[in-house]
């Protein structure tokens, strides 16, 4: 694809190489809008890919959970982190001109603290995701998938940050398996293990070091992409502690069975037993 000097994507190119794009701008222009936005819009996807270093992902991720958000007077937190150590990456390897120059930091820091505040999401996958999206528009849910396996199954945080941060010396802190991509569930069950407040300065730097190991992972996840068309997921399908819950409430129900249990009632790959703990592997029909 042509590019100016500037890195926007020629129009010509723009308007040749995003068919539906172009349309949706001729309709802007259709319903009387400005043709400027037109002019404006972002280049189409997929965003090229170098190869990243993911310590070197990692370390940045650490920092940019504690830059300060002048907006908000703290710090920009997990997502706002990951996304800016995934982007500053990207960009120190391809140089100025690509189309990852065009996207502003500030777009991120809503996934802090489970997203809006929310305890839902864990702000650091929730910085990983669209990035994801950009570099691999067809296997950001295979990408996104291994990303939140390899974060409720994982020991987090690793210990590899211990010595990183001068002004914040917190080593060998208690690990916790959060068993669920919620921050909610994931800063709880810290907590539990550790004995720390949730609003503690330990609890801040353990989540600072997991927006590190969340880069990490991300990098590690985004080479393994490379310049392919197809992701190769790292893990299988379902993890086999609900692979069965998954098997009667998810799946599409196949013809009736003679016990006729199939449900296809709940959608996700959350680990169900998080917040079903007692519900039995196979519960018969009444
Ligand atoms: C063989 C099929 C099957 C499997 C496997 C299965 N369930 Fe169920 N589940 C059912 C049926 C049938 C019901 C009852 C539905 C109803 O009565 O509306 C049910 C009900 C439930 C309910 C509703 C609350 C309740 O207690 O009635 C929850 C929650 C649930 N299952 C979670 C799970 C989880 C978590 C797993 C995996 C550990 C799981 N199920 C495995 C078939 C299954
Ligand atoms: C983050 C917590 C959480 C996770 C993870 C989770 N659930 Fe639930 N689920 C709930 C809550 C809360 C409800 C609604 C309250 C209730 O009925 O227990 C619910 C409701 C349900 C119901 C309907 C219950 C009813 O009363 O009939 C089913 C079925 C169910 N979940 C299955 C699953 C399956 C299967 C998984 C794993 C793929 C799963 N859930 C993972 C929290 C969770």
């Amino acid at each position: 694809m042509s590019k100016q000097a500037n890195g926007v994507v020629s129009r010509r190119a723009f308007l040749t190489g995003a068919g539906g794009a172009a349309a949706a701008a001729a309709g802007l222009v259709a319903l009387g809008l400005p043709a400027a936005a037109e002019a404006q819009a972002a280049p189409s996807v997929p965003w090229p890919l170098p190869v990243l270093n993911p310590d070197v992902a990692r370390d940045a991720g650490y920092f940019g959970y504690w830059t300060n958000d002048p907006w908000k007077n703290t710090n920009y937190g997990c997502a706002y982190g990951v996304a800016s150590a995934l982007l500053a990456s990207i960009r120190s390897a391809l140089g100025p001109g690509s189309p990852w120059d065009g996207l502003p930091l500030e777009m991120f820091k809503w996934g802090k603290t489970g997203c809006v505040e929310s305890g839902t999401l864990c702000g650091a996958l929730a910085g990983a995701l669209p990035i994801f999206s950009l570099a691999a528009p067809a296997s950001v849910v295979e990408m996104g998938g291994d990303l939140l396996r390899w974060y409720q199954e994982t020991p987090l945080p690793s210990m590899e940050m211990d010595w990183l941060d001068p002004k914040r010396r917190y080593p060998q802190q208690a690990q916790s398996v959060s068993g669920s991509p919620l921050c909610h569930i994931s800063v709880s069950s810290w907590c539990k293990v550790s004995g720390k407040l949730s609003g503690s300065t330990d609890r801040k730097a353990r989540c600072g070091k997991i927006t590190g190991d969340v880069a990490k992972m991300a990098a590690i996840i985004l080479n393994r992409f490379g310049s392919s068309s197809k992701y190769v997921p790292i893990y299988a399908a379902q993890p086999d502690l609900y692979a069965e819950c998954v098997h009667c409430h998810i799946d599409a129900p196949p013809p009736p069975t003679p016990d006729g249990v199939r449900l296809n009632n709940s959608l996700g790959i959350s680990n169900c037993k998080t917040c079903h703990p007692d519900a039995a592997p196979v519960m018969s029909k009444k």
